[in-house]
């Protein structure tokens, strides 16, 4: 039976194919506030800035590929059962060709009703954007499928119980800045071992990590070599 390998990504997964990550220096907090933009409360003050921000990152996903880190992920599943686990909203695991991806976070490629969370819809390459005015079948309108700063994130138990089963745990390209999402180490059982990829310090509160002090793209490639040497 193949050994399951559970990755945690976040924005610097995806750092090389030239999308911003949040705090890093330049980072997309920098340019726009969360507060303005990424809450319910922004939504509420001002939802057309709220809908451009979002049109805008959707704009540029479609102008970016999958990056080596990525395909290196993907190509992991003809030795591993590999789960993604991804606070990213952008698609390109999926469009690499990885086959287990959770998104913890929402999807940026989809949007849903504000009369009823469970309607959602996919947005296609054509027509990316949305705008007041932009209902549901119900009248209701659309907004961003993101969980904001301030919502619950409805997908944390099921990441908790697929971090539960890992044989590996492997994070890639986030700060560990923000919860739930970070507290998900918690839920790695013990002796399971744990890789960290990340050109820059993390802070993690455990002594067990593994650290590949490098970019997504090199940084799997190292993986794939040492897994296959295990
Ligand atoms: P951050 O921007 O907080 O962290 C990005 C991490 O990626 C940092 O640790 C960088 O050192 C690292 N990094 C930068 N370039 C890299 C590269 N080429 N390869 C690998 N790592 C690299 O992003 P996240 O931790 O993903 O939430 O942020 C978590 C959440 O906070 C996001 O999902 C988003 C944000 O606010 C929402 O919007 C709800």
């Amino acid at each position: 039976m193949k050994k399951r390998l559970i990755i945690l990504s976040g924005a610097g997964m995806s750092a090389e194919s030239g999308i911003s990550t949040f705090r890093d220096s330049g980072g997309l907090w920098e340019k726009y506030p969360i507060e303005q933009v990424a809450t319910p409360e922004a939504w509420r003050a001002n939802p057309e800035l709220v809908l451009e921000f979002y049109n805008i990152r959707r704009k540029e996903l479609l102008n970016v590929k999958p990056n080596a880190g990525h395909f290196g992920l993907a190509e992991l599943e003809k030795e591993f059962d590999v789960q993604i686990i991804t606070q990213n909203v952008d698609n390109l695991h999926e469009r690499a060709g990885s086959s287990n991806v959770l998104h913890l976070h929402g999807e940026l490629m989809k949007v849903r009703s504000t009369g009823d969370e469970t309607d959602i819809l996919e947005l296609d390459a054509t027509r990316p954007e949305i705008f007041l005015g932009d209902m549901c079948k119900k009248g209701h309108q659309l907004r961003p499928h993101i969980v904001w700063f301030g919502e619950s994130v409805p997908l944390i138990e099921k990441a908790a119980r697929i971090v539960e089963t890992a044989d590996i745990v492997v994070v890639i390209g986030t700060s560990l800045n923000v919860y739930p999402a970070a507290g998900l180490l918690s839920y790695v059982p013990r002796g399971v071992p744990i890789y960290l990829i990340d050109p820059n310090e993390v802070s993690v509160n455990r002594r067990d990590i593994h650290f590949i002090k490098k970019k997504a793209s090199e940084g799997v490639k190292e993986l794939h070599n040492v897994l296959m040497c295990q």
